[in-house]
């Protein structure tokens, strides 16, 4: 580590000699500048620099392979009370920590992680008027750098912006949706030059001229607000703050950690897949034994909504009768499903809901829908509803109803609940002073509410699943019963044509939301067609390969029955699917193009690939050099046929059989938004 302390009446001479050190040691850009930090990952090819400029401004630099990739980048807050917080700050302690260990998750893409970093901490004060404290924490990995601010004094915090800045070095495209939009995070993705985009949601993923990807986003979003990437000028970027309705965007009690600030770097595309820098930025499971957390596939009385079939109000069409939930029930237990959603089986559906939810009841079921009937009967049948609280973003009504909704659902055999938070972003309706307030879906009272959302349904033994959530952040680790959500355009998009998800939106999915965390994406539709007889643009084998491209451990059979009753051949790879893995691995792709991927079953030695391909046909060479040696497997595989193109011939699938070993090469033609879905079983 390079530290050039500065002491008393030597200040000045201590100044020159470091800035003339730090320009030998690291050229220009540390000109009057004082290096007091440097961290590198545990194979070194991550170098993170930390100096204090000419005004005592904290900057950090990052360095991968010896390339520049964060320049200088200066950390500052605009607190409402005490002001900014950025220049004159003085180092006063350091302390490093390493760690190697390997963790377990009780359910992921995985089941071991391994967290091998090193850790800096550098402790600041001011060195006139207040005298504020802060310390910021640097964790280096080999495959990203995270940091955060800790406040160290014990008082009332109250920051109106934080201002950490990226100037990102390298010539960059970017993949990003904007913040602070209308739909929350349900855009397509756009692919721009770095220097074109506005304000982006996290994860962000860039990648280099000379070939590298980095993916910007944070970890542990706890009792905070989201941040958003703001661009002020080229490729320098400036965090901002989810707002709040008084300009105060957090406020805090006493000592606390900021979330972290990630970045993933890496030389390779599927380096961005398979790190695990988001889950070892959170804190271990704080919920003990989560056997009762199921990883499962379910369907749902849903998808008929979206077409416009039934309704989830009351009336003459209403989809949450009795008959018609015993109809899935059933369906469910013939064909291996754990769960069935049931959405629009309460009392608040009628009318304008959105936006509103004032009429939402949690506990009371709409006269035709038998909860207790139809509890026992799925109980009976090995079947479990899955609850839906449609809040209309209405968190007031929501809260004051929590306790008595999740007993209601625990006394129902309720095992994991689809939250939603339909409305414009910013008009989420809370009113802790009284008076209803609007609020953003990402700021410090959603993060709040989310987890108290989580823990009070842990306390029940009950999962969650949020629609219109606050973005994910790794949370899941510490608390195992958030088991996914969704935040970004799913397949709804594709009931409704407005317009439909195009065909490199799930390949731009994996490379950014999914990096983040698992999505409730629904995979699985058979009809290709949406609620005004719109074409959805994708093969059938692409809804398989959905499966397996998007990770989650709730997946859903999103399609009608009788749809899949209607092909049952092609069911059956839902019906085999496994929703919990042992590993992950990236096998191939190209941001935009075309993605595969592998995931291996906790519970066997079988083995699942799903590729996924935009409108360009491609011809794709699946390598399987992740089976084991030795071993014989059959591949059970459903891909493309060669008239494979959703605009003309959505259904040419081939479904075949053959027997493969590791190393193995399966050159398969892709088609126009087209896939392949790959059961590899072992013998
Ligand atoms: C939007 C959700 O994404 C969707 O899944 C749900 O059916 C509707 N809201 C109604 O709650
Ligand atoms: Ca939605």
């Amino acid at each position: 580590m390079q530290k050039f302390a500065i002491k008393g009446g030597s200040r000045r001479k201590l100044l020159i000699s470091a800035a003339l050190a730090s320009f030998f040691l690291f050229g220009a850009r540390f000109a009057n500048a004082e290096i007091i930090g440097e961290v590198k990952s545990p194979d070194k090819s991550l170098d993170v620099k930390i100096d204090l400029d000419g005004e005592g401004r904290i900057r950090y630099i990052v360095d991968k392979d010896g390339k520049e990739m964060i320049a200088p980048s200066t950390m500052a807050f605009l607190m409402t009370d005490t002001g900014r917080l950025e220049r004159g700050l003085k180092l006063d302690s350091t302390s490093t920590d390493t760690k190697n260990e390997t963790w377990e998750l009780p359910w992921g893409e995985t089941k071991y992680v391994k967290d091998n970093h090193n850790e800096l901490t550098l402790n600041f004060t001011e060195v006139e008027g207040a005298k504020r404290k802060v310390s910021v924490i640097f964790r280096v990995f080999d495959d990203g750098v995270g940091f955060r601010y800790y406040f160290p004094e014990n008082r009332q915090y109250k920051i109106q912006d934080e201002l950490t800045e990226f100037n990102i070095a390298p010539e960059s495209n970017a993949l990003w949706i904007p913040a602070g939009e209308l739909n929350r995070y349900e855009y397509l993705y756009q692919n721009t030059p770095l220097k074109e985009v506005t304000q982006a949601h996290t994860p962000m993923t860039v990648s280099t001229k000379d070939g590298y990807y980095m993916s910007f986003h944070e970890a542990a979003l706890v009792d905070y607000s989201s941040m958003w990437m703001r661009r002020y000028s080229g490729q320098n970027f400036r965090t901002t703050l989810s707002p709040s309705p008084d300009g105060i965007r957090v406020k805090r009690d006493g000592a606390f950690y900021t979330p972290w600030r990630t970045i993933i770097i890496s030389k390779n595309l599927g380096g961005l897949v398979e790190s695990h820098l988001e889950l070892n930025l959170n804190e271990p499971n704080k919920l003990g034994d989560v056997s009762w957390v199921h990883p499962q596939k379910y369907v749902g009385v849903w998808w008929e909504m979206h077409l416009d079939k039934t309704t989830w109000n009351s009336g003459p069409r209403h989809g949450a009768n009795t008959e018609n939930v015993k109809r899935y029930i059933d369906f469910a237990a013939k064909y291996g499903f754990r769960g069935v959603l049931v959405e629009g089986w309460n009392v608040g559906w009628d009318g304008k809901w959105f936006a509103n939810g004032r009429e939402f009841d949690f506990k009371k079921p709409y006269p035709d829908f038998d909860m207790d009937y139809l509890s026992k009967y799925a109980a009976k049948k090995g079947v479990h509803i899955i609850g839906h609280h449609e809040t209309g973003a209405n968190i007031c009504n929501y809260e004051k109803q929590l306790d008595a909704a999740l007993d209601y659902a625990k006394a129902n055999n309720i095992e994991a609940i689809k939250t939603g938070y339909v409305a414009d972003a910013g008009e989420v309706i809370s009113c802790d002073t009284g008076d209803e307030i609007r609020v953003w879906h990402d700021g410090q009272r959603m993060s709040e509410h989310h987890l108290k959302v989580v823990e009070e349904a842990a306390k029940r033994h009950i999962a969650i699943n949020p629609h219109e959530p606050i973005k994910d952040t790794g949370l899941r680790r510490t608390y195992p019963n958030w088991v996914a959500r969704e935040g970004a355009r799913g397949q709804e998009y594709n009931a409704w044509g407005v317009p439909p998800n195009t065909p490199n939106h799930e390949i731009n999915l994996v490379f950014t939301r999914l990096l983040s965390g698992p999505m409730d994406y629904t995979p699985g539709i058979f009809k290709m067609e949406g609620k005004n007889g719109q074409k959805i643009q994708t093969t059938l084998a692409k809804q398989l390969a959905f499966y397996v491209v998007i990770y989650s451990p709730v997946q859903m059979a999103a399609d009608l029955p009788e749809n899949y009753e209607a092909n049952l051949k092609a069911f059956q790879f839902i019906r085999d699917l496994k929703v919990d893995w042992q590993d992950t691995k990236f096998m191939d792709g190209k941001i935009g193009e075309y993605v595969a991927i592998a995931r291996k079953d906790r519970a066997s030695n079988d083995w699942f690939v799903g590729a996924i391909n935009n409108e360009t046909p491609r011809d794709v060479a699946l390598k399987l050099d992740f089976l084991d040696d030795g071993k014989k497997y059959v591949a059970e595989i459903y891909r493309d046929g060669p008239n494979a193109d959703w605009r003309t011939n959505p259904y040419d699938m081939i479904i075949e059989k053959r027997p493969v070993k590791k190393g193995d090469i399966l050159n398969y033609r892709l088609g126009v938004s087209g896939g392949a879905a790959i059961r590899i079983k072992a013998e």
